[in-house]
Parts: C-alpha cells; structure tokens; sequence
C-alpha cells in the first residue's frame, strides 16, 4: 500500500466512525465453540518492562492452566482460523486481557500455532492468561523495545493523559534514532534513512507541543528510561517494526486524526492535526521499512513476525476496549471505546487483512 493510498483509507475510516458508519461494524469477537474446563490453575506476576537499575515499573498479573494436548490443540486451531479473536475472558476467567497457547508455563515460552499443538507436543499445553495492571490506552508513537512503562493511569486526568502522549512522543524519537543507526549499518536506501530522520525531528516536535499540554493541565512530564539493550539482529528490528510501526502506528495515526476532529479545545485540536499529519506519514513508512527488512528475513522469521502483528492487534483490541471519561473525550477528542474498536475493526479489514501474511501452520 503506497503513502498516498495508506493516507486515504486512513481518512476515510475516521471519517466513516466519525459520521458513525461505524456503528454497524461488528467489534464483537465470534464464539469460541466447543471447549472443555480447563485445569489447574497457577498465579503469579511480572515486570514487563525493568528500568537501567532493574526497578519494576510495570507489572501485570497472569495465570496459567495446564490443560490436554487435545484442549491446546483445539484453542490453536480456532485461534488461527478465528484471527486470534477469541474472547480470553470467557477462556481465562474474568479479568483476563490476552491469552496464548503455550509449551510451558513461563512467559518467554514458546506459542503454539494450529501446527504445533496437534503433532509436536506430546500430552501437554499451557493456556497462558493475562492482566495488565496498567489502565486506559495510549497508543502515540512507536515504542522502544526496553522502554520503561508507567504505572499511571493516562485516564486519570486531560494532564495525565498529554503528560504520558510527551513521554510516549519523546520515547518514539528513541525508537526512530536507534532505527536510523541499526538501518544505516544494514545500507537501508538513502531515501528511506532520510525519512527516518525526519521522523526522529516531527517526534522531537511531538513531544514538545505535547509538554506544552501537559504542563498548561497542570502535570509534569516524566522522564524517558529505556533499558540497555544490546545489538539487535535484522529479525529483532523487523520484529519492533512490524508491532510498533505497521500495526501500532497505523492505528495511532487514525487516532490522532479522529481526535484532532474532535478535540474541542482550539489548541488542543491545533497540536493534533499536525501529529496526525505527521503519524500518517511514520505508517506508511513503516510499511516500507517492513517491506524492505522482509527481504532480509527466512521463512520461520516472516511468519513469527506475522503472528507477532496478529497479536498486537489482539492487543490492541483489549487495550481500546477501555472506556475513556467524558473530560478526555471532549478536550482531547479521545474516541470513546465503541469508536476506537470500530476504527481497529475497519483497519482491520482495509490495511491488515490485504497486507499481512497468515501466520504459518
Ligand atoms: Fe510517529
Ligand atoms: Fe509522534
């Protein structure tokens, strides 16, 4: 999909859930079917991102229930065949946000895909379940792999909230300077570095004007912290590209022009339709830095990168399903959660769905 026609489509979803063409669009996921009770149970929680000094500044709970080959291999299956929609809540118990197959009961272990579950693994599976801890979403920029997560609500206040869009702004310039290095040394194409570093100065900008909100709603703006983090082969940053950039800022780009439609405050809107402007042009470059780093990748690399992107969106999907209060919305112009789904579900089926591979089997 080329800028020019990346921008359209972007347009006219906004414009379609704007003038609530929306409203018959679907955001309910399909039923999941026949499935058995699951097995025990085990809790625990995690730091999902750690600080340059090892603090945890995000935790999320989980849960995991070891169930049957046969149980595993039956959720795998609906879950490539359903898109990955299947509602965690109903499989997890309530609370629940995502939910994956997996070979063990850790976090870093390996997901199941429809292939793997009915042939490699012998007796057992793991239904992996997850809540985050942190509330309201944000999504504003790429985000650094080794970024340290806030803990506070960005719906607590119209301050909080452009207080964590200015962290979330400066954290992208992060992102698009350590992608200008890492694509410089791979010899990326003249033309497509010089639009990453274009994007390093609009992020820059960002980030100012944003302050500039947060500070005029009376909050402050926190430091950016990104962990250490070492070398990272082509595979890593298509990996970072492909959630961060073709499904995350994708639909940060629709979301900032809906909400510079719909911000009410004149300067507040002012600040917004210049962002969207920018973040329509950060999406359609991150679908050339995808095209270009696929390239670069084998088989097995391009189809963990597809499944990683199909669950960003799932993620996405839980995340959006957050209602915003009143405040935020009419200042800020912040969809409400029935809008942002069906600006997810549209994109869903105009860029996505043409352009994303199926995850293999
Ligand atoms: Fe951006
Ligand atoms: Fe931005």
């Amino acid at each position: 999909m080329t800028r020019g026609s990346l921008a359209r489509v972007i347009g006219c979803v906004v414009a379609a859930v704007s003038q609530g063409c929306g409203d018959g669009l679907s955001t309910e996921p399909p039923t999941p079917g026949r499935l058995e009770p699951s097995g025990a149970r085990s809790d625990g929680t995690h730091s999902k991102y750690e600080s340059g000094l090892g603090e945890p500044k995000c935790v999320d709970e989980y849960w995991v229930y070891e169930v049957s080959r046969d149980y595993g291999c039956l959720l795998a299956t609906q879950w490539a065949e359903r898109g990955y929609r299947l509602p965690c809540g109903q499989l997890c118990g309530s609370g629940a946000e995502t939910c994956v197959v997996k070979e063990g009961p850790e976090r870093a272990s390996q997901h199941i895909s429809r292939g793997d579950a009915c042939t490699t693994f012998a007796s057992t599976a793991f239904l992996y379940c997850e809540k985050s801890l942190v509330r309201g979403c944000m999504v504003e920029g790429r985000r650094p792999s080794g970024l340290c997560a806030r803990a506070d609500d960005p719906f607590a206040s119209v301050g909080a909230w452009f207080a964590e869009c200015a962290h979330l702004e400066s954290a992208a310039v992060v992102a698009f300077e350590r992608l200008t290095i890492e694509a410089t040394a791979l010899g990326a194409p003249e033309d497509l570095l010089e639009r990453l570093r274009r994007a390093q100065d609009d992020e820059r900008r960002h980030s100012i004007a944003a302050g500039e909100l947060a500070r005029r709603f009376d909050a402050a703006v926190p430091d950016v912290a990104v962990e250490h983090t070492t070398e990272r082969e082509v595979f890593q940053i298509a990996l970072e590209n492909g959630v961060e950039g073709v499904i995350r800022e994708t639909y940060g780009a629709a979301a900032a022009l809906y909400r510079s439609m719909h911000a009410r405050d004149a300067r507040v809107a002012e600040v917004l339709r210049e962002i969207a402007s920018d973040e329509c042009e950060h999406a359609s470059l991150s679908w050339d830095v995808a095209r270009w780093l696929d390239t670069q990748l084998n088989a097995a690399e391009r189809a963990e990168v597809s499944r990683s992107m199909h669950q960003a969106i799932a993620d996405l999907r839980r995340e959006l399903a957050v209602e915003p209060p009143p405040e935020l919305r009419r200042i800020a112009g912040v969809p409400s959660a029935r809008a942002a789904l069906a600006m997810l579900a549209q994109l869903e089926e105009r860029v996505w769905s043409l352009d994303l591979r199926v995850p293999a089997t």
